[in-house]
């Protein structure tokens, strides 16, 4: 993976939500690439969070693209909604989409880069069969909901089979990781071929999520040189 490809992606579930205008300036301060938002529906999975009020109020600050994470069952019902109110990239979970191939189309139709998110249960196979219609995968290191969880170790070989499928279709999509990365694990994702790097407790939790953003930058790009060599 040629190093100028990679990307953190600060996700603001961890942020100081009473000052979130600062915290955006914090993480663009320290080099992020995105700002990854987690939306939840207290179905799909167990928790609720934040939707369409908030992506509006962060396009308005955020200088880098905001990339937006559906823990939604029915995702397609919101799509429109949540483009307009900014987002530059949508992922959907394979396991809510009854109807994936047509809600991929249809996030690229409004002008969107279009992900698929995948559980860590989840079988990477279906991957296959909407390949031409995808700009990144998202692999889940936990399992979605929460902030602050364990990176699942299984999670790395996941990365290593998605790229691996996705180089085999002739895609360039890139390969998102999410859940539980900090300094010590995001070098073997991404010398595994993670490229986007989603990070919350690890960025927000700390001091200063400016210092956190780069440091989580180095560790990434000199572990994952170490691992490789
Ligand atoms: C989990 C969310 C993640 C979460 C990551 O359901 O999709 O994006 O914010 O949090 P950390 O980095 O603390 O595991
Ligand atoms: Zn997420």
């Amino acid at each position: 993976m040629p190093t100028n490809t990679l990307r953190i992606a600060p996700s603001i579930l961890a942020a100081n939500l009473t000052n979130l205008g600062s915290e955006i300036s914090s993480i663009e301060k320290g080099g992020a690439d995105l700002v990854h938002i987690d939306v939840m529906d207290g179905r799909f999975v167990p928790n609720l969070s934040l939707g369409i009020p908030i992506v509006r109020a962060l396009k308005q600050v955020a200088t880098i693209p905001l990339d937006v994470h559906l823990m939604i069952l029915e995702p397609e019902r919101h799509i429109a909604a949540f483009v307009e109110a900014g987002a530059s990239m949508i992922s959907v979970h394979l396991e809510a989409s009854p109807h994936l191939h047509r809600t991929l189309s249809s996030i690229r139709g409004l002008g969107a880069k279009a992900g698929v998110a995948l559980n860590p249960s989840t079988p990477l196979s279906a991957l296959e069969w909407v390949v031409d219609q995808l700009d990144f995968v998202v692999v889940m290191s936990v399992n979605p909901g929460f902030a602050g969880q364990t990176f699942i170790p299984g999670s790395t070989n996941r990365i290593r089979d998605a790229r691996r499928l996705l180089d085999d279709a002739g895609s360039d999509a890139a390969v998102e990781i999410d859940g539980g990365i900090n300094i010590e694990n995001v070098g073997e994702t991404v010398a595994a071929g993670a490229e986007i790097i989603v990070a919350a407790s690890s960025i927000f939790g700390k001091h200063q999520p400016s210092v956190a953003t780069r440091e989580l930058r180095k560790a990434a790009l000199i572990n994952a040189e170490v691992l490789r060599s």
